[in-house]
């Protein structure tokens, strides 16, 4: 028998090696590489796929036109779940959903598969992390206990479909999580790049077979990868990260990834003590306990996916009192915050030097786009100056290293999300060409920095 070759694969990015090092060169992680037995790239792969017959099949390639179809889909009745999926779960496909340990994840699949057994589908949860007992404990705090969900706690992946493909076909079937799961296919442990790649790609083959919509759980690593599991982002449909902070209630699920539908669609939710409860108004839940007469905050009207969302965006700028100032940023881009800063000070004269830099978007809500800026720059300005912005503003646009306010998308949404939650001005580049909806919001209009600059110390 020929000697099996040991493998050493980065558990963080999955690349192969066949020595040990102490630094991954692909990713460039420290202490990541781990000898796996039977861990060869190739040992994961179909039986099929490992040996080229010496001649193919031939068969027919078709044309683009012909008969589509939207594909079938399951609502789980959860509506900010079904926004982030794209209007339900699809008949054989794949779902990563990514967290923090402790986030909700369980809570949120338990609630979407009680919903579902409920209207009558089946529903198998499976968790390789709790027993039976604390799952259906779980479930009854939640009050779900009397959902007809079909539950286990397994972790081999052959059992559990061998068990699945008896009676009826799963609506939905949940693993919680995949990195718990092992096959008999290879010999590495639980949770290493090749069990949970080999695991995966069975649980994915049953779903594109049985059609059954299946979700896998994923954890998260501290600087934020789904652990392993990045080596499984790219063969599921969909990726979700269900994010928040520990220390405000409210949790986002963000669509990363979606084949069959939008991406950069959230679904917001609120830990409550029974279980994760939607979240229909977001804005107000993010404005919630504004200090509207304190200098250095400003209301971003945003966009996340195809849904406004209202955040305030605090700024702290004070005098330096160590030799180097400091610049800190929590919820947004900090080379943003350099930028903005640099614009300030090259276009409209500010110093901020010798200042140090504090940006907050409050409720630990993340933001990621460029619009931002604007409503950055004026929380900046007002903390320099002291002075208040006016209660009734929110802010968008985009600033141009020149210190141009550039106009960004879906203006008239925006508004019309700002006017609902009672504000009456909105600070904005020119538009294009875009009317401003007909919302009863009153356009100031800004087309450079200074002018910014010169309406709050006015
Ligand atoms: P869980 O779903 O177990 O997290 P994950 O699967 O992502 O690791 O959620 C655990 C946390 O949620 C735990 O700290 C308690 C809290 N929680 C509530 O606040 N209310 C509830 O009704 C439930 C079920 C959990
Ligand atoms: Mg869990």
């Amino acid at each position: 028998m020929a000697k099996r070759r040991a493998t050493y694969l980065c558990q963080e990015c999955g690349a192969v090696y066949n020595r040990w090092m102490g630094k991954c060169e692909a990713c460039g992680a420290w202490n990541s590489i781990v000898e796996e037995v039977g861990g060869d790239a190739s040992a994961s792969l179909p039986a099929a796929l490992r040996s080229p017959r010496s001649k193919g099949r031939v068969f027919a390639l078709e044309g683009l036109e012909g008969e589509s179809r939207e594909p079938p889909r399951t609502p789980s009745g959860i509506a900010e779940l079904d926004r982030v999926t794209g209007g339900g779960f699809v008949r054989g496909s794949v779902i990563l959903i990514g967290g923090d340990p402790g986030i909700g994840k369980s809570t949120l699949l338990m609630q979407a598969s009680a919903a579902l057994a409920n209207a009558g589908r089946r529903v198998a949860y499976i968790s390789g992390e709790e027993a039976v007992g604390q799952v259906r404990l779980r479930a009854e705090r939640m009050g779900l206990a009397g959902s007809p969900v079909e539950l286990a706690a397994q972790t081999n992946v052959e059992d559990i479909i061998a068990t699945l493909s008896e009676g009826a076909v799963p609506a939905l079937v949940v693993i919680d999580s995949i990195q718990t799961m092992w096959t008999d296919t290879v010999e590495s442990a639980p949770g290493t790049v090749t069990q949970v790649r080999a695991s995966a790609q069975h649980l994915i083959r049953y779903a594109k077979t049985s059609g059954a919509a299946v979700i896998l759980v994923g954890h998260v690593t501290k600087d934020g990868q789904i652990a392993g599991p990045r080596v499984v982002e790219h063969m599921v449909d969909a990726v979700a990260s269900f994010e928040g902070d520990s220390a405000h209630h409210f949790r986002i699920l963000r669509a990363v990834k979606n084949r069959f539908g939008p991406t950069d669609e959230i679904g917001v939710f609120e830990m409550t003590g029974k279980g994760l409860a939607e979240v229909a108004n977001p804005s107000a839940l993010f404005l919630e306990g504004r200090d509207t007469a304190a200098p250095g905050t400003a209301v971003f009207a945003g966009m996340e996916g195809t849904r406004p969302l209202l955040v305030e965006i605090q700024a702290l700028v004070a005098p330096t009192a160590l030799g180097t100032p400091r610049r800190a940023v929590v919820g947004w881009d900090p080379a943003r915050l350099s930028m903005v800063v640099a614009v300030l000070e090259a276009h409209a004269g500010l110093k901020l030097g010798m200042h140090d830099i504090y940006l907050n978007v409050a409720g630990g809500m993340r933001v990621s786009e460029p619009a931002c800026d604007l409503a950055a720059a004026a929380a900046l300005v007002s903390s320099l100056s002291g002075a208040a912005l006016p209660a009734d503003s929110v802010y968008f646009g985009e600033l141009g290293l020149s210190g141009a306010v550039r106009p960004v998308s879906q203006a008239p949404t925006r508004m019309k999300e700002a006017a609902k939650l009672g504000f009456s001005t909105a600070v904005i580049p020119a538009l294009r060409g875009e009317a401003d909806g007909g919302t009863p919001l009153r356009s100031n209009v800004v087309g450079h920095i200074t002018e910014l600059v010169a309406q709050i110390a006015a």
